[in-house]
């Protein structure tokens, strides 16, 4: 329960208000390993406790995370600079089964600040390009400003990686794709019948992922999706985070879509 410290050694600001931090310990300590997928609670003194995943590459050895301003806490940790301190607990949760898509067809989607958790499957998929069969990654953002990691789009292109791109609104200069990321799935070139997907973003945005997905003939259970809820102990004490049977600290936060479609449908669960 208690937060090691750490310092921030980097900071990418990536859009208006979403802003990369790396952070290394302060100390001996440092928390353990983790995997695609998973998050970290983020302290900071006189703000608080926050869960934010962990959107870095899992091999690098370095811990990453990319957080978005939206309240109190978060816009405290996007404010933070290179060597300031804060807290981090953790790894917490499940992870993307990214051994199991080895060998497959792989479809990443990802809405606005969604495309963080899903940033170190991307890295995987990028350091072991042959495990996979086609990789398609969908990004949505509500404007161009808004995309996250437009720098290294053309690195994962370069290691035959689909990637596409589109906003929900944008000026007129944008010569890009203008529509819903749902949009792009019936237009995928994949086999269906063994490939997986893993998406990333409002609820809402995921069950329609998850019907075109079915749509194209992929399986409930090859969808994978990661649910957010309000965190406090993140370790299946308190209670904060409970989802109908689940608590999603320690249950989750990826699910495959079978086991939490359903519950998806019910308001205010
Ligand atoms: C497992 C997990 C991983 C997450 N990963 C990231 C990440 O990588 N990057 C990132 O920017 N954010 C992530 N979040 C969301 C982040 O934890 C919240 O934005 C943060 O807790 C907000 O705290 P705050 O004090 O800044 O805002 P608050 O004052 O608590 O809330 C501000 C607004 O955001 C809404 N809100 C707060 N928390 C959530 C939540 N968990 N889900 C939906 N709406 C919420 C509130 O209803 C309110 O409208 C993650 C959440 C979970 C559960
Ligand atoms: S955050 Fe306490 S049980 Fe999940």
């Amino acid at each position: 329960m208690l937060p090691i410290p750490y310092r921030v050694t980097r900071r990418v600001r990536e859009t208006a208000d979403t802003v990369t931090l790396a952070v290394a310990p302060a100390g001996p300590d440092a928390i353990r390993r983790h995997r695609p997928g998973q998050f970290n609670m983020l302290y900071l003194f006189g703000a608080g406790e926050i869960p934010i995943s962990i959107s870095g590459d899992a091999e690098r050895g370095e811990l990453v995370h990319t957080t978005r301003a939206v309240g109190a806490a978060s816009r405290a940790f996007c404010r933070l600079e290179e060597g300031d301190a804060l807290g981090v607990r953790g790894p917490f949760g499940t992870h993307w089964p990214v051994d199991q898509a080895r060998g497959r067809d792989l479809v990443i989607i990802a809405g606005g600040i969604g495309l963080a958790p899903l940033r170190p499957v991307i890295d995987r998929v990028v350091n072991h390009r042959g495990e996979f069969g086609r990789v398609s990654v969908l990004i949505g953002a509500r404007t161009p400003a808004d995309l996250l990691y437009g720098s290294e789009h053309a690195t994962w292109r370069a290691r035959d990686i689909d990637v596409r791109v589109t906003v929900d609104a944008a000026p007129g200069s944008w010569r890009g794709r203008i529509g819903f990321v749902t949009q792009l799935i019936p237009t995928l070139r994949i086999d269906a019948r063994a490939a997986a997907a893993m998406v990333c973003g409002p609820e809402i945005m995921m069950r329609f992922c998850a019907r075109e997905l079915r749509a194209l003939g992929l399986a409930e259970e090859r969808v994978y999706v990661t649910m957010e809820r309000s965190m406090k102990c993140a370790i299946g004490l308190c209670g904060h985070c409970q989802f109908g049977p689940d608590f999603v600290c320690k249950d989750g936060p990826v699910y495959p879509y079978a086991r939490v479609g359903p519950r998806m449908l019910i308001r205010e669960l």
